[in-house]
């Protein structure tokens, strides 16, 4: 995994635990952004080749939508607008233009959300144990399969340039330092 510069603050975890189907409503539409995102890649030259490992990953982050929306139904919560999120859209605003450095930029990007809602599932399944077994499961058992997203796209990205991936992650990993210091009251994930 990842050496994170920064720590996932002290305060989230309280605030998530106090909003909980706000953050469930919250977490269906990452699954549902994530499931497009893995699409959206498949706009790239670069990534042609690629198109089944994404089409995977489509499929498996449509399958986690599904999951949470079940889960919402079964606990009468309504599924919502999303949330936006300042993090998310400070990685995404960094991305160059251009071929290659753009795919290069928005695979480590989708890799850096993956790992960091990987982390943070890890956190939740745990905090639940004691208050939720039904919620601490269903976090336990999304944290390999986000932790193989991680892997996935990073390896993408090594695969088309090492030199440049390890040179933007450089970059990367410090903007989310920097994101993740910025105050956060939203009841998300991210
Ligand atoms: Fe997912
Ligand atoms: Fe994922």
């Amino acid at each position: 995994m990842l050496l994170w510069r920064e720590k996932i603050p002290a305060d989230w975890l309280p605030k998530v635990m106090q909003h909980l189907p706000e953050v469930l409503v919250d977490h269906a539409h990452l699954e549902r952004k994530a499931a497009t995102t893995a699409l959206n890649l498949e706009k790239y030259r670069d990534l042609y080749p690629r198109v089944d490992d994404l089409n995977a990953i489509a499929i498996e982050e449509l399958q986690h939508f599904q999951l949470v929306l079940n889960l919402l139904r079964r606990r009468k919560i309504e599924f919502g607008q999303p949330f936006p999120s300042a993090w998310i859209s400070g990685l995404m605003r960094a991305i160059r233009n251009g071929t290659r450095q753009q795919v290069i930029d928005h695979l480590i990007c989708c890799s850096l959300i993956e790992g960091r809602s990987c982390e943070k599932f890890q956190i939740l399944a745990h905090a639940l144990q004691e208050v939720d077994a039904e919620l601490a499961g269903f976090y336990a058992g999304l944290v390999e399969s986000e932790g193989n997203h991680y892997a996935t796209y990073i390896l993408m990205a090594r695969a088309l340039d090492d030199a440049e991936t390890d040179r933007r992650l450089d970059f990367f990993l410090d903007l989310d330092a920097q994101l993740m210091r910025e105050p956060n009251s939203a009841p998300i994930l991210h």
